[in-house]
């Protein structure tokens, strides 16, 4: 009989956990999105959960969910909705994982009333959205860690470790669409972790294996 070992390495740790895509709304009927599940978060706030750790799990609109009685789960829509969440429990927190994919931008302004068509190009302009990761660093107690996620479709290493030093991060986890059975809609991932100075490759694997390798990596670092 196999047992798997308790590790309860995360006993008495709060964690902060960002998972899933935000939806930015455009009318009453239509939004701009993105591919993410909130699989990868999820799985990080059930092993976190599993090492003991009392996990904050704040999830953007996703068909995923979890059920996990160590987790408090709060739901959220939109990239606002995610940063005024995150800047309420980050003093509370040891440390935060950001895995959501939060859009950079949203509609200047939500149409009251469903966009009707028109015989003419439609122009929607867009602003800028809080950036939780690089405010939750600028914030950054010395306890505090902050481990941040990067999805990057070329220069990945150096466009990685820029966000990891701009955003005040402690650990950069790398992940490429273009790697088979990685990243967005599967349940496998294959990523790199960065800190200042050094580069560890992974194998592609579960996502919950994944979630316990980042979980040892930080864990290292309190
Ligand atoms: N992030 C965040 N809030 C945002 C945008 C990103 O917290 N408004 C976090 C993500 O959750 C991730 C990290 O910042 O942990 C990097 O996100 P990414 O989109 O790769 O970086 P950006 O700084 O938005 O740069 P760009 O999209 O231009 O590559
Ligand atoms: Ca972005």
């Amino acid at each position: 009989l196999a047992v798997a070992p308790t590790r309860n390495d995360y006993a008495g740790r709060r964690l902060l956990i960002t998972a899933g895509p935000t939806h930015e709304d455009l009318d009453p009927v239509r939004y701009l999105g993105n591919k993410s599940t909130g699989r990868m978060g999820i799985a990080l706030a059930e092993a976190a959960a599993a090492r003991g750790a009392s996990v904050d799990l704040v999830l953007g609109p996703t068909e995923l969910s979890t059920t996990d009685p160590g987790i408090n789960l709060v739901p959220v829509r939109s990239a606002r909705e995610m940063h005024a969440v995150c800047v309420a429990l980050w003093p509370k927190a040891d440390a935060a994982i950001l895995s959501a994919a939060v859009a950079d931008y949203r509609p200047a302004s939500m149409a009251q009333q469903k966009i009707k068509k028109e015989d003419k190009p439609l122009r929607i302009d867009l602003v800028r959205n809080p950036d939780i990761a690089a405010e939750l660093g600028e914030d950054k107690k010395p306890h505090q860690r902050l481990v941040g996620f990067a999805l990057e479709t070329e220069n990945a290493l150096e466009n990685a470790r820029g966000k990891l030093e701009r955003k005040n991060l402690d650990l950069i986890v790398l992940n490429s669409p273009n790697d088979e059975g990685a990243a967005f809609g599967h349940t496998t991932n294959k990523i790199q972790l960065l800190d200042r100075d050094t580069v560890t490759a992974f194998e592609l694997k579960p996502k919950r294996a994944v979630a316990d390798d980042i979980l040892d990596a930080l864990a290292g670092r309190f």
